[in-house]
């Protein structure tokens, strides 16, 4: 009787049509829903360098302890060096780094951290990761959003994009997209990135980077530019990390908060306050995933054995994606223009609909594309449904 009031909530703009495309009896049903990595028979799978890496630590793993709340320091620090390449050696002393639970606790953490101590205002790109706001605005803060996508001319608007950037609060956080928008695809051009880091200067917006598919744009390097770009204009930010995709860790949930400060003694500050909040949120994180991932990034063999290997994941998806663009026709060229796992088809909500009605091509509401989720046998029937609901 306690509960009675209780309603009910609703379901989850990505994972949430899960249950309905299970219980789906057509056989030739089609999965684009939630960006996971899945190979060309449609299985995820866990990366054959991960897989090694889980064996070699097993015998040896004995921990029984916390780790500190900050989590494993030689695996956050190997996990900078990836993130940040070059510059991690240069901005080392003065950057608080914590391991998370996923990328998606280093946002919440990034995200409380920011409402309760420097900024309540945070804008976001228009369209998001649907799950930015539920997090974000959980963390406390005020939201607000900027145009990003453009659906007339199917791309990144950066001149709305920067004009919306002038517009808002001085000082307020701003949510960027490391590389591979989610949903979009769409990311800015070096010289892009380097208007919008000018045009951050210019309000003095700190930069709130998502960092979830390194290694899915380009390559780890060319994926990190945008960051290089407000680290070489000089500026502050946080970086919230996932290892979800490019290690095929996701259900060990390991990721990374970054937070750039101006210098060492800030830094410590910085650190006492996020680790007071990770206290009460979940007090310690997990030590096997991140174990996991320091093992491949501490191994010359290893490490290059796992760059093998999500080069080959990159590529199976660019070359389902450029297959798709080609099959499309015309029409469709500017998906060529996308990177990562996902592409943007423009769809809207009957669009979508249709497609999962009449086709039983799933995807979720926003008309995003999880292009891991094509493959040769089931590409037909994609194009078939996305030409008869976009004519
Ligand atoms: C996605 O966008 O599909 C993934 O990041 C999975 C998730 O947590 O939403």
């Amino acid at each position: 009787m306690f509960f009675d009031a209780v309603c009910e909530a609703p379901p989850d703009a990505i994972f949430g049509m899960g249950a309905a495309f299970r219980a789906d009896p057509r056989p030739h049903k089609v999965d684009l829903m939630v960006g996971i990595y899945k190979n060309n028979r449609l299985q995820p799978e866990m990366i054959p360098a991960v897989q090694k890496a889980k064996k070699e630590i097993f015998e040896n793993d004995l921990l029984a302890d916390y780790l500190p709340f900050e989590g494993w320091k030689e695996g956050v620090e190997a996990l900078g060096e990836l993130a940040f390449g070059d510059w991690w050696k240069k901005i080392q002393g003065k950057t608080f780094s914590a391991q998370t639970v996923g990328g998606t606790a280093a946002l919440r953490l990034g995200g409380e951290f920011l409402a309760q101590e420097v900024t309540r205002w945070l804008y976001m790109p228009k369209p998001t990761w649907p799950n930015h706001r539920a997090v974000l605005e959980r963390a406390g803060l005020q939201l607000g959003e900027y145009a990003y996508y453009n659906r007339e001319k199917h791309r990144l608007d950066v001149e709305e994009l920067l004009c919306d950037l002038d517009q808002v609060t001085e000082k307020a956080a701003v949510l960027f997209h490391v590389v591979c928008h989610n949903p979009t695809g769409c990311d800015p051009t070096e010289e892009e990135w380097k208007e919008i880091a000018r045009a951050c200067q210019k309000k003095k917006l700190l930069p709130f980077f998502d960092f979830a598919y390194q290694g899915f744009g380009e390559n780890l390097a060319k994926d990190r530019r945008g960051l290089e770009i407000f680290l070489e204009a000089g500026h502050e930010m946080l970086v919230a990390y996932s290892c979800s995709k490019n290690f095929s860790l996701y259900c060990q949930r390991v990721g990374a908060l970054f937070v750039v400060g101006k210098d060492s003694a800030v830094k410590g500050r910085i650190g006492s306050q996020v680790k007071r909040r990770i206290r009460t949120l979940y007090s310690n994180p997990p030590a096997h995933g991140i174990r996991v991932v320091g093992q491949i990034l501490k191994s010359i063999s290893l490490k290059a054995q796992w760059e093998r290997e999500l080069a080959q994941m990159q590529k199976r998806i660019a070359g389902m994606r450029a297959l798709l663009v080609e099959r499309l026709g015309e029409r469709f060229t500017f998906l060529k223009q996308h990177k990562g796992m996902f592409s943007f088809a423009d769809l809207d909500k009957s669009q979508v609909q249709r497609m999962i009605e009449e086709f039983a091509v799933y995807l979720i509401d926003n008309g995003r594309i999880s292009v891991a989720g094509l493959n040769e046998e089931n590409l037909d029937r994609v194009v078939e449904a996305l030409l008869s609901v976009t004519s």
